[in-house]
């Protein structure tokens, strides 16, 4: 059951409705009805009525002068996972590189282990808490990646896990099937072998309707374009879309390959080439912009940013929160880094996390504020919009809505 009507007065809108700019309406209202956003606009021009409703009636909520947005979107996140990565940190520290530790057993295999020890409950205990900081500070859709299970019964747990999260809160839940993210043990040697076994799961997982999308990571310390390929053709053919880890640590062509697959989105890409770029235009895919991962990994080379912008390719800014190069579950840190590591504008940080992230998941009805649209929404105690990329901390939010419904 929707929840009863709201209007929203007393506050200033950034709607994200345009290709650039926040789109900014001040002096705003908005009204919210059956859980879409019904009217919105300058208040001055509120009308009596909108859709049999008459406004004089519906309950008014005081936007206490702040700024209203479309609620944020993390379009890429490894959210759900057993234990932490702090000895790595520790030892990266001490002179070792990502690679090394990766190759030495450590990395992704590590949190692999802890994930598969724990079960449902502790996942969920886990994650939720990562959840709520990311809810704190205005998210409203997350997509969450398995890939720390490795096996039938671990990946599906994960993608569990995931589902359960969105039951638990107001939040919708994307899943990312992403068992091609490191080769286990038990397939050691045998890479082929392992992305068979993943496309089998993947039939029965999908057919659980625990999967919205198939992801892989494409690199030497991971699998080959041809692996990856493999299994895109397959996630095609059940009829998902794909996405993928991509040009993060070297240039695999994987940025061009999931374009070719109509790819969601491409992700990291700080090696991406010329060749990449034009690919992704061509084909529409979002770049996912990930600056907690090159910031925690002290990466020196940055994405091709201005080649991206100059071919019009949608920039999604997202957390990447995994408890190896990324381990934070704070969304507006990622705004502030995309543009201090990154040098996106405010503006086009603000779209990566709205706008253009619900693009990388599918998404028409939420990461703007327009009629018709879902009532997602964050309002912020702001006086300028480029707040949300200023400030390292600090708590913004006043309040947040999902599905028309304030939580
Ligand atoms: O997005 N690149 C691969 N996957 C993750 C890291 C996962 C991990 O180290 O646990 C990423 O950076
Ligand atoms: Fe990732």
């Amino acid at each position: 059951m929707s929840a009863s009507p709201q209007l929203l007065r007393n506050l200033h809108l950034a709607t994200l409705s345009e290709p650039t700019g926040y789109a900014e309406i001040p002096g705003a209202a908005l009204l919210i009805h059956e859980g879409r956003i019904a009217w919105l606009g300058r208040a001055v021009d509120m009308p009596a009525e909108v859709a049999g409703l008459r406004l004089a009636d519906v309950e008014v909520v005081d936007g206490q002068g702040g700024w209203l947005t479309p609620g944020l979107i993390d379009c890429h996140t490894h959210l759900v996972f057993g234990g932490d990565r702090s000895h790595e940190f520790e030892l990266r520290l001490n002179g070792a590189s990502y690679e090394e530790i990766a190759r030495a057993g450590g990395g992704i295999r590590s949190t692999m282990a802890a994930t598969r020890q724990a079960d449902e409950a502790a996942l969920l205990a886990s994650a939720l808490v990562r959840l709520d900081g990311m809810l704190r500070e205005g998210l409203t859709t997350v997509e969450i990646k398995s890939g720390y299970g490795l096996d039938f019964a671990s990946e599906r747990k994960m993608l569990r896990v995931a589902r359960a999260l969105a039951s638990q809160r107001g939040v919708n839940v994307h899943t990312s099937y992403l068992a091609a993210h490191a080769l286990p043990a038990e397939f050691q040697g045998r890479p082929d072998d392992y992305i068979d076994a993943c496309i089998h799961w993947l039939h029965e997982l999908a057919a659980e309707g625990l999967v919205d999308a198939v992801d892989a990571f494409c690199e030497n310390i991971g699998f080959s374009p041809a692996q990856v390929e493999r299994l895109f053709l397959a996630a095609r053919a059940l009829g998902l879309p794909v996405k993928l880890h991509a040009e993060q640590l070297s240039d695999q062509g994987g940025a061009a390959l999931t374009a070719r697959h109509g790819g969601l989105s491409a992700d990291h890409l700080e090696w991406l080439d010329e060749a990449g770029v034009a690919a992704m235009a061509a084909a529409g895919t979002v770049a996912t912009l990930l600056p907690l991962a090159y910031y925690c990994l002290r990466e020196t080379r940055l994405p091709p940013i201005a080649a991206l912008r100059a071919a019009g390719v949608a920039m999604a800014v997202s957390t990447d929160c995994n408890p190896g190069t990324a381990p934070c579950s704070s969304p507006l840190l990622a705004l502030n880094m995309a543009c201090t590591q990154f040098r996106l504008t405010p503006s086009e940080a603000l779209a990566g996390m709205t706008r253009h992230a619900a693009t990388a998941l599918g998404r028409s009805d939420v990461g703007r504020l327009a009629v018709g649209l879902r009532a997602d929404l964050a309002l912020w105690r702001i006086a300028r919009p480029a707040e949300l990329c200023y400030w390292l901390g600090g708590e913004p939010l006043i309040a947040r809505w999902h599905d028309g419904r304030q939580v």
